[in-house]
């Protein structure tokens, strides 16, 4: 099978070809992937002769459990170079994840590494319906952020057309989106959300504008909010997952014709689901923890990284490899209230699913004495016609009928909450 670089409007062999030249390939992939890292990284050499292994003691796929995990902690550890398997001066470039506590968590990429970055972004918006020539304006941050940059080079590469506009400046990109006309967004979900009401606030119909597709990621988004967003923009709206630890967007996409969930891009990342208590290895189709193991990257393998999304893996479906399923957002992420678990984007899906709710709200959780309180704070849509008090009663209900906790719900007017111009913080946990 051929290697070569994509060409443009055809998938790469790759995509379609049997599970079994996937695995085979995976396997190969894999056995350099592990002695890469071994060789190369003393943080490998150190984990992997604790646990008793050696990149020869894997014969099969299956052998990857042998295998100790990498976590964030690990990662911080060796701030800033420590990670890298080739010496710095091949690195071309480096990233560095936000990291909201503690030190940042560095990333780095040789040539080859970004050449393959490029290629698979440019696969994820081929299969979001993205085509050569197609103008594309990406509202990713860039910087150390991955989600700018990734995008960026995938548009190239793909030989379509970008528009660098990064986040922020929100009246400039309706401007612009209104008078260079392109055709993809890449953007958060709740930053398009933004983007509307400023098209709104201009007078304008955002359905009326050039845009047809966006590819959106970066944070959890619900399956309810890609309806609300398509109504809004006229548009398909397509998920893009990845991580800057794994590499950045474009480690599993959406394809457009089934929307069902990105597709991880198994030739380049081998996918598991562990139980994030025991480490044990789930079969897929059981949700878990979402782990890792990169397959060509030089510069930072990364072997069985433990990425603290939560999600399944499902069956192949308009290519052969496997799917996620929508994230549930990250198992620090989890709340627990008065014992019971609570994904913030379980709640965005209730919340949307009422009338006259507006997709806009924060989750504030505290703490009365010694009993956790949760306040949903939401905004009303500019043509509800409840009443705030119908509203509220509404929210309060049926997040204790669906996810069974008691919450206040406090309803704003619209535009009263912050809107972000990357990832909207959804949860403001004060007990912390
Ligand atoms: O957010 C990379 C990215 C940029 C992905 C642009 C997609 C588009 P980080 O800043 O390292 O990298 O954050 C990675 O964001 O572990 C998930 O928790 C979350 N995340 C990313 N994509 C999705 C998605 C980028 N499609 C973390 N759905 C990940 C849900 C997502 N969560």
């Amino acid at each position: 099978m051929s290697m070569s670089a994509q060409t443009p409007n055809a998938l790469h062999a790759i995509e379609t070809a049997s599970r079994d030249e996937i695995e085979s390939l995976q396997l190969s992939r894999l056995k350099s992937s592990l002695s890469n890292a071994y060789k190369n990284v003393a943080h490998y050499r150190e984990s992997f002769n604790a646990a008793g292994v050696t990149p020869d003691d894997l014969k099969i796929l299956n052998d990857l459990s042998k295998f100790p995990f990498l976590t964030k902690n690990d990662l911080r550890a060796q701030y800033p170079f420590g990670m890298f398997a080739v010496p710095r001066s091949k690195v071309a470039r480096v990233h560095a994840s936000s990291g909201t506590t503690g030190q940042p968590t560095v990333v780095g990429y040789t040539a080859t590494d970004l050449s393959n970055w490029a290629d698979l972004v440019a696969r994820s918006i081929h299969a979001g319906g993205g085509s050569p020539g197609d103008l594309v304006h990406v509202a990713y941050g860039y910087g150390l952020f991955t989600g700018g940059l990734g995008a960026h080079y995938g548009v190239e590469r793909l030989g379509a057309t970008v528009i660098p506009m990064s986040g922020g400046q929100t009246e400039k990109q309706v401007q612009l989106i209104t008078d260079f006309k392109p055709y993809i967004i890449m953007v958060t979900p709740s930053y398009m959300l933004a983007l509307a009401e400023e098209f709104a606030r201009q007078g304008l119909d955002a359905k009326d504008c050039s845009l047809r597709l966006g590819i959106f990621g970066a944070e959890p988004w619900s399956g309810e909010m890609r309806s609300q967003i398509e109504a809004i923009m006229g548009i398909d709206a397509v998920d893009i997952y990845g991580l800057s630890e794994v590499m950045g967007p474009g480690v599993a996409s959406e394809c457009v014709e089934t929307k069902d969930g990105p597709t991880v891009w198994e030739d380049h990342f081998l996918p598991e689901i562990i139980d994030p208590d025991t480490g044990v290895v789930l079969p897929d189709g059981e949700e878990g923890e979402l782990v890792f193991t990169s397959l060509t990257k030089e510069a930072l393998p990364v072997i069985r990284y433990r990425t603290r999304d939560r999600t399944a893996l499902l069956p192949p479906t308009s290519r052969s490899m496997r799917r996620l399923a929508r994230i549930k957002g990250r198992t620090d992420d989890l709340l627990i209230i008065r014992g019971v678990n609570l994904f913030p984007s379980l709640i965005e899906e209730i919340l949307l699913k009422l009338p006259g709710i507006a997709p806009h709200y924060q989750i504030i959780v505290d703490r009365d004495g010694v009993l956790d309180t949760v306040q949903i704070n939401v905004e009303r849509s500019a043509g509800a016609r409840s009443t705030d008090e119908e509203l509220s009663q509404a929210v309060v209900k049926i997040i204790k009928d669906i996810a069974g906790v008691s919450v206040r719900a406090k309803i704003m007017l619209p535009g009263r909450l912050e809107r972000s111009a990357g990832k909207a913080t959804r949860v403001i946990d004060r007990r912390k």
